[in-house]
């Protein structure tokens, strides 16, 4: 069976975010992942909760997935809806289920771009242990500034949880070892481009998935497309 190759994230949708400003650039992105063999990108849009509530978010969503839908080719990846959801106070008391990748109980969880708190952690434990969201934590690399955030970073791999490391970290010197480490020290190691337009973040899975093929090997690049295809499956499909 030929695994899927799946941007898991994303600022594709048009003038939603702080990514792609048009109908034009999202299709263009597209474009650009289609040469890079994608097959399926997550449209992971960033909710806050404290801008937007979840109803309001996902009928925005559903607005500009139509719009980019009405001028898409057969050819281009197919778009899921998703979210980048930031970090929120009793989140876990919350039906977050409408954020999760489409028809899934992936959670795209972005944690506080401070150091994190215990409250902070054990809400993500809750997350994954009490509300059995499939956590996924999104550019764990970006939040590793600290030692503390490294210890509770190490602390929270130890769940059944995602790490999705950014390609572009891959591709940079100064975070490739730290990226490729995190990959290697999570359950679920997952990729994603966080592409938000055509020039400084665009599309760049194809290089990012080299540099794993590369450093770590052809098995543990399949290990990421297996993960990418577990947390992006409906949960009626799954096994
Ligand atoms: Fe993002």
């Amino acid at each position: 069976m030929q695994l899927k190759t799946i941007d898991l994230h994303s600022h594709i949708l048009p003038d939603f975010d702080d990514g792609s400003q048009s109908v034009e650039i999202s299709l263009a992105m597209l474009r650009r992942e289609a040469e890079q063999g994608v097959d399926v990108v997550c449209a992971t849009s960033h909710y806050y909760a404290h801008h937007e509530g979840i109803d309001a978010f996902c009928a925005r969503r559903a607005e500009a997935l139509e719009r980019l839908s009405a001028a898409m080719t057969d050819d281009l990846p197919q778009v899921l809806p998703a979210a980048e959801v930031t970090y929120f106070s009793h989140m876990e008391e919350r039906d977050l289920e409408p954020l999760c990748i489409r028809d899934t109980r992936t959670l795209m969880l972005e944690m506080p771009f401070t150091d994190w708190t215990d409250l902070q952690v054990e809400t993500v434990e809750a997350l994954v242990l009490d509300r059995r969201y499939d956590v996924v934590l999104v550019h764990p690399e970006r939040f590793c500034f600290s030692k503390s955030n490294k210890h509770k970073l190490k602390q929270l791999a130890q769940l059944p949880i995602g790490l999705q490391v950014n390609a572009g970290s891959l591709l940079r010197w100064g975070t490739r070892r730290l990226a490729l480490d995190l990959l290697q020290m999570a359950h679920m190691p997952l990729l994603g481009s966080d592409c938000h337009n055509l020039t400084s973040r665009p599309p760049n899975l194809k290089e990012g998935r080299k540099v794993v093929m590369q450093k770590l090997g052809e098995d543990f690049l399949t290990k990421i497309d297996l993960n990418g295809e577990w947390v992006t499956i409906p949960t009626t499909e799954a096994p």
